[in-house]
């Protein structure tokens, strides 16, 4: 049976961009494939998070990942920092990973471009963590969203490296996964660029109907379209976007048609919109609320989680010193 890894960065609550890019496909994918899903507390602490905050993110994503679907029973679900073998492998790939490389990564420049105060050596070596996370479970998938992709990219360089340097065929090549389409992008509310926390436009999977409602009315719109058939703004494309994830075709079919007739009413459009985001969001919110503060239940979740995935890990961590040359004595 084939291998899926993936992980979620603990940084607060998720939002439909977390949902909708990654863990609608985990929820799939648990049924078919040999699952790890985990939090990703180490990856937050590049932004140097609060202490007091650190365990109630590890402790919200836990609790979402549940709430949404995620079975223990049939996949592995773990907290990064349980399983140490994880920083061990991250230390030994490290040796492999070269500055000029690390320096020009997307994603490391606009780290450094947000936060100049506190470019550290974690922002530097993220997507060898990143790579250690997805190599030490030898995955072959790896269910994310599109600003990934990169990052996966890069996975396989690492791995298809030490399996050179070494001349062994140890680490598979993963790939970025999506059911079915291309990976997506999520946008926000606000008019431009994705969801995403940091840009604090976000629509959770914990906000309430009312909240949810307030948000979509407060998305940017215009005027209407003044001919027919006219290519939409950005800001509106990105209300289209959402809608073709959360809403039935028929639905987009009825509001595209009336955009291009240049009748579309923003306010029905709108209604819509919340109505079946919060369709999705609501259930799981719901048991966002039953679980949360069920302590055993997340206890036994993790304990068990973290046993199961300190066994793979250990057998990829040895076999991966053996190659390199480690030895007992
Ligand atoms: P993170 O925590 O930023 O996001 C978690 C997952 O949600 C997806 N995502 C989105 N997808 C579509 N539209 C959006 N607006 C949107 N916002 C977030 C992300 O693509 C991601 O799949 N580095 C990773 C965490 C990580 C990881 C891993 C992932 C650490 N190790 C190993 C996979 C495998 C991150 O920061 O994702």
């Amino acid at each position: 049976m084939q291998t899926v890894l993936s992980g979620i960065r603990s940084t607060g609550n998720l939002h439909l961009g977390n949902y909708y890019g990654a863990l609608r496909n985990f929820i799939k994918m648990q049924h078919d494939y040999n699952c790890y899903f985990f939090v990703a507390d180490y990856h937050s602490l590049t932004t140097h998070p609060d202490p007091k905050l650190l365990h109630q993110n590890v402790k919200s994503v836990i609790t979402e990942y549940l709430a949404a679907g995620l079975n223990p029973d049939l996949c592995t679900l773990y907290i990064q920092s349980d399983v140490p073998e994880i920083p061990e492998l991250y230390l030994l790939l490290n040796m492999h990973a070269y500055m000029g490389e690390l320096i020009k990564t997307p994603s490391f420049k606009e780290k450094a471009r947000k936060q100049p105060e506190n470019v550290n050596a974690g922002l530097l070596t993220y997507p060898v963590l990143m790579a250690v996370d997805i190599l030490i479970h030898r995955a072959d998938f790896v269910p994310v969203g599109k600003d990934q992709e990169q990052h996966i990219e890069l996975t396989r360089k690492f791995g298809r490296r030490f399996n050179h340097f070494y001349g062994v065929e140890f680490f598979p090549e993963p790939q970025a996964f999506n059911f079915g389409t291309d990976l997506i992008k999520i946008p926000g509310l606000d008019g431009s660029g994705k969801m995403g926390k940091s840009e604090g436009n976000c629509i959770y999977l914990k906000d309430d109907p009312k909240t949810i409602e307030k948000k979509v009315k407060k998305a940017l719109t215009d005027q209407g379209p003044t001919e027919p058939n006219q290519q939409k703004p950005e800001y509106i494309e990105n209300l289209f976007t959402i809608l073709r994830v959360v809403s039935a075709p028929e639905v987009v079919a009825h509001f595209e048609d009336q955009w291009n007739a240049c009748n579309i009413r923003y306010g029905d459009l709108k209604k819509q919109l919340a109505e079946d985001i919060i369709a999705v969001v609501n259930p799981i919110r719901e048991r966002i609320l039953e679980i949360e503060n069920n302590t055993d239940y997340l206890h036994r979740v993790t304990t068990m989680g973290a046993e199961k995935a300190r066994e793979s890990a250990k057998k990829t961590l040895s076999a991966a010193k053996e190659i390199m040359g480690f030895r007992t004595f």
